[in-house]
């Protein structure tokens, strides 16, 4: 699986911390930063570089860490194509694959602790969209992208 991964300058450590479980799990993985550490760059500038390589398909998923979370799941999910969901448990992540087909996982570092977060990570990796009832809901979302007009 080919994942992708961004983070703001709150999210930078815990971004870091993700590349092992990555690695553990077998993804092939790009980085989009931020590389700065935590010197403050502006979330949206991450959740967009991740969500446009996701959309265009040049990877299956992507992963993008701020303080909260939200901030990057807000910015993402205004990319056609990206269902970005912001978990702090792994039932919650394990539901966004089966229900929604979330295709990015955002995470706030500010709110869960580390080892919670890659368990999270991890659970999300493993599972699968079950389509059914579910895809029909999936492309009525995709049907209001269509009447926004987003792109
Ligand atoms: C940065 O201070 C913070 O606002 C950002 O990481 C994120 O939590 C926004 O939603």
């Amino acid at each position: 699986m080919k994942i992708v991964l961004g983070a703001d300058h709150a999210g930078y450590d815990l971004k870091e911390e993700l590349k092992s479980i990555l690695q553990q799990e077998g993804a092939e993985f790009l980085d989009v930063g931020t590389l700065n550490g935590e010197e403050s760059v502006d979330y949206p500038d991450y959740a967009e570089a991740v969500a446009r390589k996701v959309a265009s398909g040049e990877f299956d998923r992507g992963v993008i860490v701020c303080g909260t979370g939200i901030g990057v799941a807000i910015a993402a999910n205004k990319v056609k194509g990206i269902r970005a969901a912001n978990c702090d448990n792994p039932v919650s992540a394990r539901f966004s694959r089966e229900h929604n087909d979330a295709n990015v996982l955002t995470m706030g570092s500010r709110i869960i602790g580390s080892e919670v977060a890659k368990e999270i990570l991890r659970v999300w990796l493993k599972a699968q969209f079950e389509g059914g009832r579910h895809a029909g809901r999936v492309d009525k979302i995709s049907k209001i992208e269509e009447r926004s007009g987003v792109s």
